[in-house]
């Protein structure tokens, strides 16, 4: 029976899962696998998906990334890549899973739920300069920086029309770190180091000017800190099999998370097949572990 990769959807990072998709599919079929590559986008996803007993998911964004999908796939009994509806879930939801660290005393930079009502000058003088989130969107999109009551107004004003919840989090300088995960494994961090103002769309996706470091700056006791909080940080979630927790390491030199991936993008520009390879993974060996970890 084939694999059928999932990509593309609906959310505002489909082109992006086109990529991370195009890389899946590859990956399979050097594995000399039968791959079938399905878009919820297209009226007939679901006919495309008879025959099918396991799918890589390589949506991202909500209703792919967020628990939907993966409901809908074990209603239909599909077996899926990735984490299952509740750690999706509460990963995709920026607010709920710093709620849930605070609770339990994961670092996590402090936040605010901005409302159209919300005195922008309080929240300004609480935490300085502040970055302004959809709470529920990834690649960065919709997210801008606000140092003052005009900005912040601004920044809430223009995540706010992605339709979520939107935060604004305490501004930590960095440098920014993530930590993939695979299994109950933490793969060697990765150091980002970006000209732009922070590390945004385009020094994600666009720009070969971004640097990436891995094997990181890290000393062992360090790359061991980041890992365990990593892995805390992605297991209280609920969320299962892979991802990458993405931190920021402040002047005093400790680290804080900031959100947890459940999908993580796998373009050529991306990050989890990056720390892979230096553990010794290329890209098809990930596509096969991921699966044999979702299918166990
Ligand atoms: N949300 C993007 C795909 C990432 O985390 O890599
Ligand atoms: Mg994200």
């Amino acid at each position: 029976a084939p694999v059928a990769v999932l990509l593309g959807g609906g959310s505002a990072e489909r082109e992006v899962s086109l990529k991370s998709g195009a890389t899946v599919l590859s990956a399979l079929k050097s594995l000399g696998c039968e791959t079938r590559a399905v878009d919820p986008a297209d009226e007939h996803w679901l006919e495309q998906l008879q025959g099918v007993s396991c799918v890589f998911n390589a949506l991202h964004g909500p209703g792919g990334e967020d628990g939907v999908m993966q409901g809908a796939l074990e209603s239909l009994g599909i077996t899926y890549s990735g984490s299952s509806v509740l750690g999706s879930a509460l990963a995709m939801d920026k607010q709920r899973s710093k709620q849930l660290w605070q609770g339990i005393g994961i670092a996590t930079a402090g936040f605010e739920l901005l409302q159209s009502d919300t005195d922008w000058q309080a929240v300004i003088e609480r935490f300085g300069k502040v970055f302004v989130k959809p709470a529920c969107e990834g690649s960065s999109i919709g997210m801008a920086p606000a140092s003052d009551a005009q900005q912040l107004r601004a920044a809430y004003q223009n995540a706010a029309a992605y339709g979520t919840a939107v935060i604004a989090e305490k501004f930590i300088n960095g440098p920014e770190y993530t930590v993939a995960i695979l299994g109950d494994e933490a793969l060697p961090s990765i150091r980002m180091e970006t000209d732009n103002e922070f590390y945004d769309y385009e020094a994600k996706y666009i720009s070969n000017a971004t640097r990436y470091h891995c094997p990181s700056d890290l000393n062992a006791e360090e790359e061991a800190a980041a890992a365990a909080l990593a892995l805390a940080a992605f297991k209280s979630l609920g969320c299962e099999v892979w991802g990458r927790v993405d931190l920021m390491r402040d002047s005093d030199g400790r680290f804080y998370v900031l959100e947890v991936n459940t999908i993580p993008g796998m373009t050529s520009h991306s990050l989890v097949p990056m720390a892979a390879k230096v553990a010794g993974l290329d890209i098809a060996a990930l596509v096969r572990r991921i699966l044999e970890l979702s299918w166990a």
